[in-house]
């Protein structure tokens, strides 16, 4: 077990924000887990992922718990259908590779997303199409109350848009690891906007799952920035849904929308952004991404949260002004 006191975060956020933990603890397994005591701990305890979807906004003055359990484990090889356990503390994209590497469908449009097994279950992270709900069969957590072990079927983990029952108890559970139904069934999922298209020219029928997860690696690599050379979480915002009526007050045939069956309207904040011109707008060293203004990224490298935090405010304020929708954030303020 790892335990550093005046830890620097740094490396533990994509953002790339400068800032400091009073206590970091990074367990390897569910017993090391069990064997703390949270109440004695600097306060408040937050645990965390790889950092890939947070700001901290400012030195965070209690406990960053990380899992570092890291397994992949195939349990129950059925004909078609294929279920696995993996660790919390697994990079979300080595599931993946492992997953399609062994010619198995299921996770493959998720590829590249950043982030931990643990917090794909958390944050419901979706792309292309797919949500981790859709692979999920089952969240293996801790109770933080008497460290008893809790299974959650996915149909008690109430999934939403980003959205779960462990964003709404937060603190409560810590995922311990992840189960997973993958198929050898030929099932790529091509019909997002983009993804048939990165494939043109190729046989559909004789598509592998590394095929597909190549191709969606593609897509994502020429319009989100890399955090290894800039610094962001991705998506700054969620993507507003709003009433049909509401739409019609603004849209014009060009408007870019995707009618939702309940017949609301998804609306893509980076569209709304970009109308109110702020596609690559600067404050300091934060800038709105000039490839997709839906990522708010770390343009100088010293970026401070508080640059971050009011470059966000600008941008709520001038959507709310002209089109009457709230934007909310996407990424976590810690
Ligand atoms: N949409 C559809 N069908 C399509 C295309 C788009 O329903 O064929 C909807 C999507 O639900 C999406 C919206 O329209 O919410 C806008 O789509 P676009 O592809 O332009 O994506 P985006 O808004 O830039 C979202 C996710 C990304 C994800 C991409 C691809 C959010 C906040 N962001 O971005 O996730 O990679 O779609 O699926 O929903 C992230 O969460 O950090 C992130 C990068």
């Amino acid at each position: 077990m790892k335990r550093i006191e005046n830890y620097d975060l740094s490396n533990h956020n994509t953002f790339g924000m400068k800032v400091k933990a009073a206590l970091y603890i990074e367990y390897d397994n569910v017993e090391e887990l069990q064997s703390l005591d949270l109440k004695s701990l600097p306060q408040p305890v937050f645990h965390m992922g790889a950092g890939s979807n947070l700001l901290f906004k400012g030195d965070f003055p209690g406990t960053v718990l990380h899992s570092g359990i890291k397994f992949i484990k195939y349990v129950d090889m059925g004909l078609d259908e294929v279920l696995l356990t993996v660790g919390s503390g697994v990079v979300f994209d080595d599931f993946i590779a492992n997953v399609a590497g062994n010619g198995l469908w299921g996770p493959e449009n998720l590829s590249l997303i950043p982030g931990e097994v643990g917090a794909s279950a958390v944050q419901n992270i979706g792309a292309y199409g797919v949500e981790a709900k859709d692979i999920i069969s089952g969240v293996v957590c801790l109770d933080t109350s008497d460290w008893t072990k809790t299974v959650f079927k996915v149909g008690e983990c109430a999934y939403g848009y980003r959205d779960s029952r462990f964003k709404h108890e937060r603190g409560r559970y810590i995922i311990t690891s992840v189960l997973f139904r993958v198929t050898r069934k030929y099932s790529p999922k091509l019909d997002y906007g983009g993804v048939r298209a990165a494939l043109e020219g190729r046989d559909l029928q004789a598509l592998t799952p590394m095929d597909v997860r190549e191709a969606i690696i593609g897509i994502r690599n020429a319009k989100l920035p890399d955090p290894a050379q800039i610094g962001s979480a991705g998506s700054f915002f969620k993507n507003p849904v709003i009433s049909r009526e509401h739409f019609e007050i603004f849209a014009t045939p060009d408007t870019p929308h995707y009618d939702l069956p309940d017949g609301t309207v998804k609306v893509p904040a980076a569209w709304l952004i970009d109308q109110c011109g702020f596609r690559g707008k600067t404050l300091g060293g934060a800038q709105v991404y000039e490839k997709q203004p839906l990522v708010i990224v770390n343009a100088s490298g010293n970026a401070t949260p508080e640059e971050v935090i009011t470059l966000e405010n600008q941008i709520i304020a001038a959507v709310q002004d002209r089109y009457e929708i709230t934007l909310h954030p996407e990424v976590d303020h810690i």
